[in-house]
Parts: structure tokens; sequence; C-alpha cells
């Protein structure tokens, strides 16, 4: 996890750092620091918790200094403390890293014997030795650094610093992300693009192995033996405001009323009308290979697995083809049967979830080809896949996912659609009547936030409750998973989301009418046999919340309290849905007064096991 910032410039790197830092708190918000070369010294300051600390901190004590690097935390090794917070120093090399280093003990053992002595619990402070350490050996820093690296183990982005070579930063990665930036007046390196964006839009993206030195003069990569690499420039059209709060008072709220316009920008130019058919020309694996795909499975963690079961439901009712779904974590150490011919679909918003990462290069090394429904432009997982569907959803700051999730369920409606159409399971007349389906979501969106003020009166009446349970059948029960997880993540209320029919097998012993029950039950199929379950609660006093389909009464008399979508075709609901309980958590969880944007013991993208 954490965020790692270097500037190199002729502005005061300390303005830019924290500035910079904020676009990367969703990384980790532990503790931060910075450190900056101030007349030829370094300076470190470090805070515990948020970044407002190290801001109050700077304020009483200013520093100032054209180079300089920076971090936001979320602990690996060692608590969040001021000693553990980066940049952590040896010698006059200072350094800042994000990621874990698997042989750090053994290394710290070394260095201790030559004399070194640890200040912090962290597993990053051995590096900072290591680099001193080689540079006692009258080696120059970039020589010190390329000789460090070699005796990492583990995943790592760092970038360092040292008093004797005060115009150069010296960075690299392995497993974890990192991007470069320039303009006319500087070289940045980042996490990733966020806090880039204020001042340029043209980014080389590091890959594995690579080491980046930057100086006045500009950004050079070179491998680890120092032959140069030439690494393509990205440009990001992302504007600055898209990070920005945009006048809500939590980028979680921003981020659910965004949601009408980005499902549209999922599906802008991505059909074509007249073959019924969706047109994902970004994708690189030939699309015609799904006709010989042998088995599907769907791999993913948190939200993104939820996404990913309505992906199951959606392809298996489509398409009639079987899907496995897995969680990442699960999926990379049981050995899976994943064989030639198959494709794996790895879901990640961040692309670069550890788990998913491994489980995509697991699938590979068993001869499937992988294609990834990802966020992040240039993240490890879609350069790694053989072929991307990008979700397009901008940058999503709020560690609880909205926006990400029903872009990858958006993303999933039109690869459901363009692999019946190249197998023949769906004619052009029924693509066309798809499309005209799937251009309705966001109007169903856009009407439930319309009507979030009815939300925000169920989450006055309940939000004191100590314990939920969230209901719903079919392509629904992901969404009564996604539920339950939204309100646990940001308000930390126990819930917990069950397949309706399930609900007789266990939890309804829990029912009293105490226990406020979230019943998902848009006119589908299983409409009645939902309504049998609602009543089963009602049956035994729990307050009933019902999410039901516009116009329909029938549930007026069972429920407490009622919330209509948009009456839609039974396979959309769950977009709608998802946004009804996000809302309901979000008014939940600011009523319940939590930092919505900063829920306890979360980080946003994990990148650890
Ligand atoms: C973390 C985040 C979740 C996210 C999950 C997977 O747990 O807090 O919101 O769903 O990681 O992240 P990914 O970036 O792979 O979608």
């Amino acid at each position: 996890m954490c965020g790692i910032l270097g500037y190199l410039g002729r502005d005061n790197a300390v303005d830019v750092l924290v500035n910079g830092l904020k676009r990367l708190e969703y990384r980790g918000y532990d503790s931060a620091g910075i450190a900056v070369l101030q007349q030829g010294r370094i300076e470190v300051r470090r805070s515990v918790g948020a970044l407002r600390n190290l801001e109050e901190s700077l304020k009483r004590e200013s520093l100032f200094g054209t180079t300089g690097i920076g971090h936001t935390r979320w602990a690996t090794h060692g608590k969040p403390s001021e000693q553990n917070a980066h940049p952590h120093c040896s010698g006059n090399v200072v350094i800042v890293h994000n990621g874990i280093i698997e042989n750090y003990l053994t290394l710290k053992q070394r260095l201790e014997n030559e004399g070194y002595v640890f200040e912090s619990e962290t597993d990053t402070e051995a590096i900072a030795h290591l680099f001193a350490f080689h540079m006692q050996e009258r080696r120059s820093f970039l020589q010190a650094f390329r000789a460090g690296i070699r005796e990492l183990r583990g995943s790592y982005a760092i970038a360092g610093m040292c008093e004797a070579e005060p115009d150069m930063l010296l960075v690299t990665r392995s497993g974890c992300p990192l991007v470069l930036g320039q303009n006319e007046n500087a070289v940045f390196l980042s996490s990733d693009v966020t806090p880039l964006l204020a001042h340029t839009r043209t980014v080389t993206f590091l890959e594995d192995g690579d080491l980046g030195t930057l100086t006045p003069r500009g950004v050079t990569v070179t491998d680890g033996e120092g032959r140069p690499i030439s690494r393509e420039t990205s440009h990001v059209d992302w504007n600055a405001e898209a990070v920005e709060k945009g006048g809500a008072p939590h980028f979680m709220l921003k981020e659910i009323h965004e949601q009408p316009e980005i499902l549209l920008d999922t599906l802008r130019g991505r059909y074509s009308y007249d073959a019924g058919d969706a047109d994902l020309l970004d994708v690189t694996i030939p699309l015609e290979t799904f006709r010989q795909v042998r088995r599907m499975w769907i791999v993913a963690c948190g939200t993104s697995w939820h996404a990913g079961m309505v992906g199951k439901y959606l392809l298996e009712s489509l398409i009639r083809r079987p899907v496995q779904v897995d969680i990442g974590s699960e999926f990379r150490y049981r050995e899976p049967l994943v064989q030639e011919g198959d494709l794996v679909i790895t879901v990640s918003q961040s692309g670069e979830t550890a788990d998913t990462l491994a489980a995509a290069r697991e699938a590979k090394r068993l001869g499937a080809r992988v294609l990834s429904i990802v966020n992040v432009v240039g993240s490890t997982l879609a350069r790694e896949s053989d072929g991307v569907l990008y979700t397009r959803c901008g940058p999503e700051i709020s560690v609880a996912s909205t926006k990400a999730f029903t872009s990858q369920v958006m993303a999933f409606y039109l690869f459901a659609l363009h692999v019946g159409r190249t197998c023949h399971v769906l004619n052009p007349e029924d693509g066309r009547w798809w499309l005209d389906q799937l251009a309705a979501v966001p109007g169903y969106v856009e009407h439930v936030i319309k009507h979030e003020a009815e939300l925000v009166s169920l989450a006055k009446r309940f939000y004191r409750k100590r314990n939920f349970i969230y209901l719903g059948r079919g392509i629904n029960f992901p969404i009564a998973l996604e539920g339950a997880l939204k309100l646990k993540e940001i308000s930390y209320i126990h819930a917990e989301g069950y397949a309706a029919g399930e609900m007789k097998h266990g939890p309804i012993a829990l029912i009293d009418e105490d226990v406020p029950v979230v019943v998902l039950a848009p006119r589908n199929q299983l409409y009645d046999k939902t309504l049998s379950n609602l009543m089963e609660v009602k049956a035994r006093n729990a307050p009933v919340i019902a999410l039901v389909s516009e116009g329909d009464h029938s549930r007026d008399v069972s429920a407490d309290c009622v919330f209509a979508i948009p009456d839609c075709h039974a396979l959309l609901s769950p977009i709608p849905l998802a946004v009804a309980l996000q809302l309901f958590a979000y008014h939940v969880a600011v009523l319940r007064n939590i930092d919505v944007d900063r829920p306890r013991n979360l980080a946003k993208s994990v990148t650890v096991e």
C-alpha cells in the first residue's frame, strides 16, 4: 500500500509534495512525511494520522527546498507512528517506499552487524541502510542504489535522494506502480497520475525492474544494469477538477453522483447500433476467439468481485455458457483447473490489487488468455493482460468503491452482448434491443439520485441500528452482498448479504425487531419468491426496507419502508439498486459522523497479499 511522490524543480517542493500527497491519501493515511534538501541538508518531517497533521507541523516550522520526496502510509510492518512513518534516512540518503521487503529480516541482521542502528519497526528502513552501506564503499548514489535493489526481495516502488548528489532523484519499481512526469520546469514521480495532473499530462509508466533518474535535465530510464530503456509516454486526459470534490462534502458522494455521466462514458463509442453489437475496439484480444473459448472464469477482489458475480449471472443468462467466479486470493492458491483455451476475466478498479494480479499471472501460466476489466490506464494488470476493457470511470478517490462498480457491471453488459453476438446466440435485432436497454441505464441511475431525499429519510430512521441483513436473489444476490459491504465499510455497522432463499438456513435466527432487513425485490421472475422471503422476515417482526420496481404496490402492505427504482429489465436492475444502496450507506455513515472517505483500517488499493 502507501503512496509515494517526488519533485525536483524550481518551486518549493514542500507545497508540491503536500498537495500531491492529498491526491494519494486514498492509498493509505495512517501517517505521512516528506523530506527536502534544504541548503544541501536532508530535512525530514513526519506526522502520525491524516495529512493535515503534517501540514500543521509544516506551518509551525516551515521547510524550503526545491528537491523532495513524500509518502502517505498504510502500515504493513510496524504500527502507525512517527518513527515508522516515511521517509527513512541513513547517512546522507533518504528514501520512501511502497510495498513489502520480504527479506528485510536477513538484511536487517546483516546491516546491524555492520553497525547500522534501526530506529523503526519497518522493512523500509533496511533499504535506506542498504543504500547507505553501498555508498560507504565509495560508490555513487546511482551505483549504490543499483547494488541495493539487486538485494531486495518482495514488492516495491522506491524513491530516494542523497545529500552528496542533490540534483537527482532515483526511483525503481517491482510489483508496485510508479509513474514519472515532466514539464518545462520540473520532473515528478508518483504512485499514480492524480498528483501530476496539476503539473503535466505527459507521463511515463515504469515497468518492473526499471530504474528512473530524475534530474533538472529530465527523466531517463535504464534497466538494473544501466542500459537505457525507452518507455513510451502517455497522454492522460483526466482533468485536474476530476480529482477535486467539486463542491461535494465527500468524494464518495461526488462519485455516486457522477454515475449517470460515467455509465454513458463506459458505453460511448463502444457499439454499432446497425450491427446490434458492442464494438470493443480497444480490447486487443481478437474477439472472434470467444467462439472457441473452452471455459470462462472471472476473478477479482472486494467490490470488483461482486461486479464479477453480476457478470456471471449476466453471461450465463445471456449466452448460456458456464462461468466460474473466484476471489483472487482463493484462485491463486487452489491450483485452479484452468487450461489452455480458457478465458480468465480479471476485474479491478486499480489494476494493482496483489491477489488479482497474481491470479492473472497464474491463469497465464496455465495457458489461459486473460482479459481484464480495469479502470486505471497503464496499471500493471492492464499491461500484463492479453486484452483490456477499460471502464473509463475516471479516478476513484473514495475508498468505498461506487462508480467503479457500476462501470464494471456496464462493461460486463457490453462484453456479454458482444460475446452473444459473436457466438450467434443473439441476432442483430436482439443486439439492438439490448443496446436500447443499456442506453436507458444512466437515466435509471439519475432517477435514483433524484430520489436521494427518500434514502436520507431511511438513513435517519435506521442509522442507530447495530445489525442489518440484505437479501437478494439471482443477479441481485451480488447486489445484496455489495449493499452490505458498503454499509459495513463506511458505517462500521455489521451487515450480512445473503441469497434470499438461503436465509431460512441460518440468518433467520438473527432476525428480530431490532435487525432491519433490506429486501431487493424488483419485478422479475423471482419476484414472488422474494416476496415470500420478505413475509417470512416480517413474520419475525424485523423492520423491512424493500427496494422494488416503480409502480409495484403489492409490497406496500408488508414492507415498513419502500424505495422504488425505475421499472427496468430484470438483468439491468443491479445498477440502479446498487446506487440506491450506495446512497443509503453513505447517509447512514454521515449521520454516524464517520469520515466517509477514510474509513478505518481500509485502503483503496491493496497491493499486498
Ligand atoms: C480494496 C478496496 C475495495 C476494492 C478492492 C479491490 O479492498 O477498498 O473498494 O473493491 O480493494 O480493488 P480493485 O482495485 O482490484 O478493484
